[in-house]
């Protein structure tokens, strides 16, 4: 355990001081910038599993649920800024709804994006030729694993909101490999 660890490292007391202020020292600077950014980190309430970012367009403008699906038709997957600024597939289902997931589109091979083939009804991997099936679960290597998941709610305003995910992924039955 992570306690009989620290009994066998006679200084591990005076390293976690240091990490302590470092870590510190790292915030107070990263606060200081944080300005107009701040309103981006703000949690939502809505989003589930403890607070989450607006997805956003390549320009940065926050997508907002109720035109988002006028424009795009049933079965689409395209790409908008996810979490950590990472390129995520947010899904609009047979039913013209919003998926409750999105996908991240980093290839887990060696991190290619992804571009969804949908004459193929498939993601596939330019890179190494790995392929995903329509919810990103890897079907062909070399990938070893299905993309990443993040939930996708709407919040109060209409926002559409991701967030982490860290329950079950639905496709495998695993634990989220990404956590
Ligand atoms: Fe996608 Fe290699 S990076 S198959």
């Amino acid at each position: 355990s992570a306690s009989e660890e620290e009994s066998m490292v006679p200084d591990m007391d005076k390293r976690n001081t240091m990490n302590l202020l470092l870590a510190g020292a790292a915030s107070s600077v990263a606060l200081g910038c944080l300005g107009p950014y701040a309103l981006f980190f703000v949690p939502v309430g809505s989003a589930g599993s403890g607070g989450g970012l607006v997805a956003r367009d390549a320009a940065g403008n926050a997508l907002a649920a109720e035109p988002y699906l006028a424009s795009r038709p049933a079965n689409s997957r395209e790409l908008v800024l996810g979490l950590q600024g990472e390129a995520t597939y947010l899904i609009v289902d047979a039913d013209k709804a919003i998926e409750p997931f999105a996908l991240n589109a980093v290839c887990t091979h060696l991190g290619c994006v992804v571009p969804w083939v949908a004459a193929e009804n498939k993601f596939k991997c330019p890179c190494h030729g790995s392929q995903y099936d329509r919810n990103g679960k890897v079907i062909r290597g070399p990938a070893p694993l299905s993309l990443a998941l993040e939930h996708v709610d709407i919040n109060a305003d209409g926002q559409i909101v991701l967030s982490s995910w860290k329950d079950t992924d639905f496709r495998t039955g695993d634990a989220p490999w990404w956590n």
